[in-house]
């Protein structure tokens, strides 16, 4: 068996295939899909202070090769996910990374800090991209001057290892990754989706209630790559890479780039088993090519 461990600041996983908040709910809903126990890390739905409804429907739209989602967060609330999805989480062999957000600085601190005083939370990341609400998300991840704040707050109260997952609707992306770096995150994930629109011609409506929403799947796959390979340049923390990844030649093509770890997102709704053929796939790929470690192959791109 390939040496698949990997390290995320001071976590270690034992692969490093994770599945994408918002894309794999709190865990549970895959386990009859999947066997949780195999991954690197499961990172949950995105998690805030209170219980969120989320946007009103129409809020998903299937694109060719992609998907748009306007989901707006909905979640149970950290006081529930504590008590009622984390426990069940902790039951697998696999870590937990918590996907997390608030509506202001202090929000984000306050989630960060109760999450840190709780047993089983193995890292968080940090929801600076969501690109469906207006007060939140994406809004701190695209003014440096907000992902500096965000990061710096969360970073002072939280001594887990902390993931800022980046938004690509930016100009440069590696202003932004070298920010949340500065401000103490271990890692960096990216991308979260791009803000798009898909309209009905018959009834010349949007087709999301919203209007707008983040697309998803293997349409953004090549910016995503562009983008891991411009933030592994200029940063030196690990990334964790995302944006339609769908195979075992996709997950690597992200590794080459110059992540650390990939997370399967959209996959996971036409084929919740994704993540566990990709295991196998990068295992016989490096058997194959006799590559002992999965480090050899990190920012392996010749170029
Ligand atoms: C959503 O809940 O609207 C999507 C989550 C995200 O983009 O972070």
């Amino acid at each position: 068996m390939a040496d698949l461990k990997v390290k995320i600041g001071s976590l270690v996983l034992k692969n490093p295939v994770m599945v994408a908040s918002g894309t794999f709910g709190y865990g549970e809903e895959y386990s009859p899909y999947i066997d949780l126990n195999i991954l690197g890390a499961i990172i949950t739905k995105g998690i805030s202070l209170h219980p969120i409804d989320g946007n009103p429907p129409p809020r998903i739209w299937e694109t060719p090769s992609g998907m748009l989602n306007s989901i707006g967060l909905q979640n149970v609330g950290a006081k529930a996910f504590i008590k009622e999805k984390l426990s069940y989480l902790k039951s697998f062999d696999t870590k937990i990374i918590v996907n997390i957000f608030g509506t202001t600085v202090k929000e984000y601190a306050k989630v960060a800090e109760r999450l840190f005083a709780t047993q089983g939370v193995d890292a968080i990341e940090l929801n600076i991209s969501c690109p469906n609400v207006k007060k939140g998300g994406m809004i701190f991840g695209i003014d440096p001057k907000s992902t500096k704040k965000v990061v710096s707050a969360v970073r002072k109260v939280c001594g887990l290892p902390l993931i800022a997952k980046l938004s690509p609707n930016v100009t440069d992306i590696t202003e932004f990754a070298r920010i949340a770096e500065g401000e103490g995150a271990d890692a960096i994930s990216l991308i979260n989706t791009l803000l798009g629109l898909a309209v009905d011609v018959e009834t010349r409506k949007p087709r999301l209630a919203t209007i707008t929403g983040g697309l998803s799947g293997p349409a953004i796959k090549p910016i995503a790559l562009r983008m891991i390979w411009q933030v592994a340049k200029a940063v030196k923390v690990p990334i964790i890479g995302m944006g339609g990844i769908c195979s075992t030649e996709d997950a690597l093509e992200f590794i080459l780039a110059g992540a650390t770890a990939i997370a399967v997102g959209t996959a996971n709704f036409f084929n919740p088993n994704t993540a566990s053929e990709i295991i196998k796939g990068i295992n016989s790929y490096m058997t194959e090519k006799g590559i002992g470690d999965i480090k050899e192959l990190i920012g392996g791109m010749y170029a």
